[in-house]
């Protein structure tokens, strides 16, 4: 197969979700009806469980599945289809902002009782920013959840996104009979019967024709003909343009746990989502189809083997072929390196592979040289964008508790912040490190990984912190930077990168800073031009 059809037939995906919308139902009915996994039940969810926060063992536990599930990559009539996972779980949610830069489109999950939930906003947000195409799924139809229409408006108020189903049910619930699917103009039923299949959808070509009301009785026809007609006057029809520049989200209904409409999914999926994207570096954009390889580092897993120390980088290829024991520049160390084993995923393994495209996934054996973010090239000097940090919701300073032991303890640090565990700030006014994170989970993780994968001891103090906003280095030379620098220095860090960050500890100072201040810009994200 030539290098552009390669290219052309590859969809590499996110799913995300609130947890226990149905990501990892989700994900394994995509699977079964790809042939990649044969029965339900293979994927194992990696969201770590209630109760389980001071649970080491688990934690180990779920970092093993999670580097298994990490990328899940199968065939589906001739489409290659790369799923990349994302954790649910709120602390980790860092590692999902990343994985989102390694996605060309994303399926978000929605709860047809809960709604839109706290994380789908987050997510969908950071997807918003980004232009990322995203059909949404609306799942459980089999238990009573909100009107349609209702969630719609949801959708569209909460997400700020701009919908048109491409499906509809018909009822919900103990009522519900089935979905109606526009895009494909046909309808299925619903039996409860969890091993439904493709057979079972029956062409309707016209809505007026009273084979629905055989289908569906009276009264659910009528009121899907009046549904179906208020969809078509509410919603702007779709438009793959709109879907693939980000501005027109389409939504699906259906029950993942029954695999119902989870095929329709699937075929207008490998239909209209998009094959890899370009993607902008500091220097240029990189289009797929260039014939030099390019690819970044989105994820780092680390020591899954406590005895060795060694770490599997992921990196997405942006374009052309990356080969197996071929030399690339890392650009960041100026340096060639060549990987004898690089890994490819599928459902349930990896395997080393010779070659791969745009839009896979490769793992590379990693014994410290990656962090996040990290460029490799075939030589061009090229930096892809880095993955914006936000603001971590805690902050602790970092004691070492062992004197004896503050190299390891430093080496620790240094390389779990370049996985991406957490954030580091040192304190201009004394270099004391402060740890930011997510949730409260990865201080355990750190402390946890600090003593077994590195001898170091460590302790954790409170720091009231609101906000960590990045200063903005562009008025520096004004008086009144200099004054903020001065006067705020007790609040003022530096993030790994070296930019000044300032640690706001309230709402109101933050706001009486801005007010005194309004020429030193703050920002919420680590990246801004
Ligand atoms: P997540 O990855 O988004 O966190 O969600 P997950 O797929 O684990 O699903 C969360 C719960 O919702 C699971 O039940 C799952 O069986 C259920 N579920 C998923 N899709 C549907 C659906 O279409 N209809 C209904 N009724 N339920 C659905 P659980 O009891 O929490 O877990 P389990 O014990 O069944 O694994």
């Amino acid at each position: 197969m030539s290098f552009l059809k390669e290219i052309e037939r590859r969809r590499t995906f996110g799913i995300i979700s609130h947890p226990d919308a149905g990501k990892t139902t989700l994900t394994e009915k995509l699977l079964l009806f790809g042939g990649a996994i044969q029965e339900a039940g293979a994927v194992k969810s990696n969201k770590i469980k209630k109760g389980a926060t001071s649970d080491f063992m688990e934690i180990e536990r779920q970092r093993g599945i999670s580097v298994a599930t990490s990328v899940l990559a199968f065939e589906y009539n001739g489409i290659k289809i790369n799923i990349l996972d994302t954790p649910g779980h709120k602390d980790f949610a860092e590692d999902t902002f990343r994985t989102l830069t390694a996605v060309d489109s994303v399926i978000v999950v929605i709860d047809v009782a809960k709604g839109v939930e706290e994380q789908t906003e987050k997510l969908v947000e950071v997807c918003r920013m980004r232009n990322i195409p995203m059909i949404v799924f609306i799942n459980k139809m089999d238990r009573e959840g909100k009107d349609a229409f209702e969630l719609l408006d949801e959708i569209e108020q909460k997400l700020g996104l701009t919908v048109t189903p491409l499906s509809f049910p018909i009822g919900m619930g103990y009522d519900f009979k089935g979905i109606y699917n526009i895009w494909e103009k046909n309808i299925n039923l619903f039996s409860g019967d969890s091993r439904k299949n493709i057979e079972d959808t029956i062409e309707i070509s016209d809505l007026k024709s009273s084979e629905l009301n055989d289908l569906v009785g009276d009264t659910s026809a009528e009121t899907l003909r009046e549904e179906i007609e208020l969809v078509e006057g509410i919603y702007p029809a779709f438009d793959h343009e709109d879907y693939l520049n980000g501005t027109l989200q389409p939504v699906f209904f259906g029950s993942a746990l029954n695999s119902f409409g989870v095929r329709e999914l699937l075929d207008c999926f490998v239909e209209i989502a998009p094959k890899p994207r370009a993607k902008e570096s500091e220097e240029r954009l990189v289009k797929p189809e260039e014939n030099k390889f390019t690819g970044f580092v989105f994820k780092i897993h680390a020591n899954m083997d406590p005895n060795h120390r060694n770490r599997l980088a992921f990196i997405k290829i942006v374009s052309g072929e990356f080969k197996r024991n071929t030399p690339y520049l890392h650009v960041r160390h100026n340096k060639k390196v060549k990987f004898s084993s690089p890994n490819a995923f599928f459902a349930e393994k990896k395997e080393i592979v010779d070659i791969s495209f745009p839009g896979d996934i490769v793992g590379l054996q990693d014994t410290g040289n990656f962090k996040i973010g990290d460029t490799l090239t075939e030589g061009e000097k090229l930096n892809y964008k880095g993955v914006p940090s936000f603001s971590p919701e805690h902050f602790r300073y970092i004691n070492n508790a062992d004197p004896l032991k503050s190299k390891q303890l430093f080496k620790g640090i240094d390389q779990l912040m370049d996985e991406g565990v957490a954030q580091l700030f040192t304190l201009e006014l004394n270099g004391r490190k402060v740890i930011g994170t997510v949730g409260a989970l990865q201080y355990e993780v750190i402390q946890y990984r600090l003593e077994h994968e590195y001898g170091a001891k460590c302790t954790y103090e409170n720091l009231n912190v609101h906000k960590a906003c990045w200063v903005d280095p562009s008025n520096s030379n004004t008086d009144e930077y200099k004054e903020f620098v001065r006067v705020k220095q007790r609040f003022l860090a530096k993030d790994k990168q070296n930019q000044l960050v300032f640690l706001a500890d309230s709402i109101f100072s933050l706001q009486m800073t801005q007010q005194k201040y309004p020429n030193v810009k703050l920002h919420f994200t680590s990246e801004f031009s």
